[in-house]
C-alpha cells in the first residue's frame, strides 16, 4: 500500500468512461460499492463522485496475484484499476450511465482499506439522521446527498458568473465585527487583547454592504456566511449562507429585474426549468388577506375568506366577541373533506391552538347536504346558510373558521392551509411557484418591548407616499421592502435603504431609539452617510433554502455539507464543547454554569 500513487495517474472519473472508449486502456480510482464473485470472475462496482463503473477481474488479464487481491476487496476499500474498456459481456444495465460497458482490469492497487460502514452507502436509506450526521463523511458519499452538494456548488458558481457579468464586484466583509441589525441573537467571540470585550459574528453583511455603496462600489455581491442564535427549524440553521447583494442608484424595480433574470438563469441551467418572467407580485396586505401568510404557497388555492360582515350580528359569542375586540372571523374551505372523521378535525383544532388559536370552529357539509357544526346551535338556520354561501360551501366540503385578532387569525389559517395541503397531497415538488411580496409594513408592534420595531431593519426606506405618517400613524406606514417567495418558503428578502440623514433620524425616533443609542449601535454607518451616500437597495437570498427547494428536499440540512442539529450542536465534531482553563484565563472568562445546566 505504500506505493500509493506512484506510477499511476487517473485518466477518467467512473462515468466519464463510455462506449466511445472501447478498446482503450483507462485508469480509474474510487470506492468499492459492491463485489460479486462468479467463480473465475470477480465483478466490482467502482464508485466515485460521478457514479458507478463495472470492473471485471479475470485471472487471465489481471494475473493470479491481482485476482487474489481482488478477492480480498470489501465495501468502501479505495482502489485504483488499470484496464481495458470493453462492451458489457453480460446484460446491459439500463439504470447506469456506464451500463453498456465494463473495464477488464489488468492491474489492481488497493489504496486503502475500510471497516464496515455503519450504514449502507446508497441513496434513500432510512437510517436515523443523527447517525448519518455523526458519520457525515460517509453520509456525504451517498449519491442523493452528493447530488445536492454538487447542485449547490453549481448554483454558487452560476450566481457569481451571472452577477459578475451584470457588473457586480465580489467583496468580502468581516466575520469578527459588531452587532448587525437583523434582530436575532448574536454569536459572540471574546477578545483576548481586550479583556471583557466581544466581537459579534455577523447576522448578515448588511451594514458593510451599505458602507460599500458609500464607497462607490456601486454593485456588490458576496456569498456570505451569516450567524444567528435563534431557535432552529427545518429551514433554519445557526450558520447559513446568503447570496448577498447591494446596488446603487436603483429603486425597487431595478433590484427585482436583475434578480428575476438571475433566478430564471439558475433554474434553466441547473434544472432545465423555464421560469416565466415577470414573476408575479402581490402586496403584503393581499398576501395576508388571501393566504394568511407573508410567504404564500401558490401551488394550491384554499384561500382565506373574511366573513366578519356576515357573522357580526349572529348569535355565536365567540365570533361576535372577537369582532367587538377589533378582530375578525375568517375561514377556509377544505374542498371535498366534509366527511373528515371527528378525530382528524380534533387534531386540526389542536394544530390551530399550537398557532395561538383559542379554538377552531367548523362546518362539515356531508354529501347528502346534512350539516354538522361545532357552533350550529348558536346560529339560526338562515345565518348558517348565508355563512356557507359566503364560503362557497358545497356538499362534501369542510369549512374551518378562526375568530380572533387579525394577526392570530392569519397565522392560524395560514398554517392550517399549508398543513392541510400537505396532508391532502396538494404540494407538487416539481412545480416552482415564485412570488414577490411587496409593500411590507414598516413597523411591527412588539408587545414584549411595548414599542414599534422594524419589520425588516431600521435602514429600510418607507414608501414615498407614506413618509408623512412616520410620526402620526407609524402602524400604517408601508416599506420599500420585498421578499422573494418560492413554494411557500421565503428564499430571499431586501429593501430600498434610507440614504437621507433626516429620514433616518425620523426612523430612529419612530423606533424609540435615542440619538445616543442609535450612534452606539450604528454610528460608523451614520458617520459614513455624512459624506455623500448614493440611493441604494439590495437583497439577500438564503442559499441553503434556495438549493433545498431546487433539490426537492424538506430540510436545509440535506444541502449543507456539515449542518448542525436542532439544539445547534454539531454531531460530527461535538461542537460546542468545553475549553481548557488556560484558554479561558487568557480570555478573562469565568464560567458560571449550574451543574444541571450542562
Ligand atoms: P433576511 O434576514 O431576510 O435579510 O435574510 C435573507 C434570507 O436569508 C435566509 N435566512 C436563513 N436561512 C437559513 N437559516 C437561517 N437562520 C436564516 N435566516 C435567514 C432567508 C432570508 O430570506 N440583510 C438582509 C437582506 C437585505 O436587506 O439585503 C437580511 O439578512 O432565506
Ligand atoms: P365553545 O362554546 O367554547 O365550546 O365553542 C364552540 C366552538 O367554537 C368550538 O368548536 C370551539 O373550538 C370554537 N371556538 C372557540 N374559540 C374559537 C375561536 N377563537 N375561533 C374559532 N372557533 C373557536
Amino acid at each position: 500500500m505504500a506505493e500509493a500513487m506512484v506510477g499511476l495517474k487517473r485518466t477518467h472519473r467512473c462515468t466519464e468512461v463510455s462506449a466511445a472508449n472501447v478498446g482503450e486502456t483507462v485508469t480509474v480510482m474510487g470506492w468499492v460499492q459492491t463485489r460479486r464473485n462468479l467463480g473465475s470472475l470477480i465483478f466490482v462496482d467502482l464508485r466515485d463522485r460521478s457514479g458507478l463503473l463495472q470492473i471485471v477481474f479475470d485471472e487471465n488479464s489481471v494475473g493470479k496475484e491481482g485476482f487474489d487481491k481482488a478477492y480480498t476487496l470489501r465495501n468502501e476499500y479505495v482502489i485504483a484499476v488499470v484496464g481495458k474498456v470493453e462492451k458489457r459481456s453480460g446484460a446491459v444495465n439500463e439504470n447506469l450511465k456506464t451500463g453498456d460497458i465494463e473495464v477488464v482490469a489488468s492491474q489492481l492497487r488497493i489504496l486503502s482499506e475500510s471497516e464496515t460502514p455503519p450504514f449502507p452507502i446508497e441513496a434513500n436509506i432510512n437510517t436515523k439522521e443523527d447517525l448519518r450526521l455523526k458519520y457525515r463523511c460517509l453520509d456525504l458519499r451517498r449519491p442523493d446527498i452528493q447530488s445536492n452538494i454538487i447542485m449547490r456548488s453549481k448554483v454558487a458558481t452560476l450566481t457569481r458568473a451571472f452577477l459578475a457579468n451584470e457588473g457586480f464586484l465580489e467583496i468580502e466583509t468581516p466575520m469578527l465585527t459588531k452587532s448587525t441589525p437583523e434582530g436575532a441573537r448574536d454569536y459572540l467571540v471574546p477578545s483576548r487583547i481586550h479583556p471583557g470585550k466581544f466581537y459579534a459574528l455577523p447576522q448578515s453583511p448588511q451594514l458593510f454592504k451599505q458602507m460599500l455603496m458609500c464607497s462607490g462600489y456601486d454593485r456588490y455581491m458576496q456569498i456570505a456566511r451569516c450567524f444567528r442564535d435563534e431557535d432552529l427549524r427545518a429551514d433554519r440553521q445557526p450558520e447559513f449562507t446568503q447570496i448577498d447583494m447591494e446596488l446603487s442608484f436603483v429603486d425597487v424595480d431595478d433590484v427585482i429585474d436583475v434578480n428575476e433574470r438571475l433566478l430564471a438563469h439558475l433554474f434553466k441551467e441547473v434544472l432545465g426549468v423555464e421560469v416565466k418572467l415577470p414573476i408575479q407580485r402581490m402586496t403584503w396586505q393581499e398576501a395576508m388577506d388571501r393566504f394568511g401568510s407573508d410567504k404564500p404557497d401558490l401551488r394550491f388555492g384554499m384561500e382565506l375568506k373574511n366573513v366578519t360582515d356576515i357573522v357580526k350580528n349572529c348569535g355565536f359569542g365567540v365570533f361576535t366577541g372577537a369582532i367587538e375586540n377589533g378582530g375578525s372571523v375568517r375561514g377556509i374551505n377544505v374542498k371535498g373533506q366534509g366527511a373528515m372523521p371527528r378525530k382528524k378535525i380534533d387534531a386540526l383544532v389542536d394544530f390551530a391552538k399550537g398557532y395561538g388559536a383559542k379554538g377552531l370552529a367548523y362546518i362539515a357539509i356531508h354529501e347528502d347536504g346534512t350539516v354538522k357544526s361545532s357552533f350550529a346551535k348558536f346560529m339560526t338556520e338562515e345565518e348558517m346558510q348565508s355563512l356557507i354561501k359566503a364560503m362557497d360551501g358545497e356538499n362534501g366540503d369542510l369549512l374551518l373558521f378562526a375568530a380572533d385578532k387579525n394577526k392570530i387569525v392569519w397565522n392560524v389559517l395560514g398554517a392550517l392551509r399549508v398543513e392541510l395541503a400537505d396532508q391532502l397531497g396538494l404540494l407538487d415538488k416539481n412545480e416552482f411557484r415564485f412570488l414577490w411580496v411587496t409593500e411590507f409594513p414598516q413597523f411591527e408592534w412588539s408587545d414584549e418591548e411595548n414599542r414599534f420595531v422594524a419589520m425588516h431593519h431600521p435602514f429600510t426606506m418607507p414608501m414615498d407616499e407614506d413618509l408623512d405618517m412616520l410620526e402620526t400613524n407609524p402602524g400604517a406606514v408601508r416599506a420599500k421592502a420585498y421578499d422573494i417567495v418560492l413554494n411557500g418558503t421565503e428564499i430571499g428578502g431586501g429593501s430600498v435603504r434610507i440614504h437621507q440623514a433626516d429620514v433616518q433620524q425620523r426612523m430612529f425616533n419612530a423606533l424609540g431609539f435615542t440619538n445616543e443609542a442609535a450612534y452606539e449601535k450604528f454610528g460608523f454607518l451614520l458617520d459614513a452617510f455624512k459624506y455623500g451616500v448614493p440611493p441604494h437597495a439590495g437583497l439577500a437570498y438564503g442559499l441553503d433554502r434556495l438549493v433545498m427547494i431546487m433539490a426537492k428536499r424538506d430540510s436545509i440540512r440535506d444541502v449543507i455539507a456539515f449542518p448542525k442539529v436542532k439544539d445547534a450542536s454539531c454531531l460530527l465534531t461535538n461542537a460546542p464543547d468545553v475549553v481548557d482553563e488556560k484558554q479561558l484565563r487568557e480570555l478573562s472568562i469565568n464560567i458560571d454554569v449550574e451543574e444541571d445546566d450542562k
